[in-house]
């Protein structure tokens, strides 16, 4: 917002606001400290995409740089390609004096041997873990030992991480008031994927759209879902038919319920939100779910923050279906 207050760009002022998830330990879905791939490896997808100039760049599955949004603007900036890949776009990255660094802090490492830990096969086995002749067998006494300083809230997360890998992400877009919009989508994607997994977030048109004529969209959730309906693109073009953005996310949210045959068990299995700014002004956030329910927890629909120049606030998303406390 002080970007855009300043007369700034629009897609200077999303990536900055993104690089503070991006460069923030504590978050644990996007850039230094997001939770990694199988083999402990922090591997990050991002995507931007600015409005007046109709352009777009992304990266995917880069690994060791705290800071995929400025790589894919740069993408976009200082190449003639949209989209880098891999050690393609660490080599690029590096080029444009961009450090690399390990990006698996201490929590996220205490999360991923957690997960391997926790893939015993029926009888107990795993070579990962403490064999059955440990005297610290159950995996939490192991963590402990080998983790002094995590605390037990720390723990109970990371035990709760491996059952439920997060695909956290953030989008934001943003229009000044000469009504010029952009987007950026920054991920380090779904924890314990399979190494070379791209999810939604660096494929224009899924993570994120943006039509200077239109609007903007992005997502955070299953990218995979995301993927299959298009779905930043499917919202814009909703809007553009005349759809208000709340509409046009439903709409979106429709075709994956469509793609399970409304089948609620799978559907049960994940999360996916979707979020869109019209050129008028007019925005929403569209969760597929009411709330969560988890390990006997029950959380609230997701909400997205919203600053229009005066103020920051949170505002609940729609939603699709609803999941009720259990
Ligand atoms: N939406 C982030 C991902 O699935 O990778």
């Amino acid at each position: 917002m002080q970007i855009l207050k300043s007369g700034g760009d629009t897609l200077d002022a999303v990536v900055a606001g993104v690089n503070l998830n991006e460069e923030d330990p504590e978050d644990t879905s996007v850039g230094y400290g997001g939770l990694p791939n199988e083999r402990g490896v922090v591997e990050l997808d991002a995507s931007v995409m600015h409005g007046p100039t109709r352009r777009a760049g992304s990266v995917a599955g880069i690994t060791g740089i705290r800071y995929p949004s400025r790589v894919a603007k740069l993408v976009m900036e200082q190449t003639d390609h949209i989209m880098l890949a891999g050690q393609g776009a660490l080599d690029f990255a590096k080029v444009w004096g961009f450090p690399e660094e390990n990006l698996l802090t201490e929590r996220a490492r205490l999360a991923w041997i957690a997960w391997m830990q926790s893939r015993r096969d029926r009888n107990g086995g795993n070579t990962w873990a403490p064999g059955i002749d440990a005297p610290d067998y159950e995996p939490r006494a192991g963590l402990r030992r080998q983790f002094p300083n995590a605390t037990e809230r720390e723990i109970a997360w990371a035990l709760d991480v491996t059952q439920n890998p997060p695909t956290g992400t953030i989008n934001c877009l943003a229009m000044n008031t000469k009504g010029e919009i952009s987007g950026v989508t920054t991920t380090s994607g779904l924890a314990w994927k399979i190494p070379g997994r791209i999810g939604d977030s660096p494929i224009i048109g899924a993570g994120l759209y943006v039509d200077q004529d239109v609007g903007a969209a992005g997502s955070t959730g299953r990218g995979e879902e995301n993927i299959r309906v298009a779905g930043a693109h499917t919202i814009v073009e909703n809007m553009r038919h005349g759809m208000d953005p709340k509409q046009a996310c439903l709409d979106c949210l429709k075709r994956i319920v469509r793609n399970f045959n409304g089948d609620h068990r799978k559907l049960n299995l994940f999360d996916i939100n979707f979020y869109a700014l019209r050129k008028d002004g007019a925005y929403a956030g569209a969760a597929l779910w009411s709330g969560g329910a988890r390990q006997g927890g029950y959380w609230a629909a997701p909400r997205f923050a919203v600053n229009d120049g005066d103020e920051s606030r949170l505002e609940d998303c729609a939603w699709l279906l609803e999941r009720k406390p259990q």
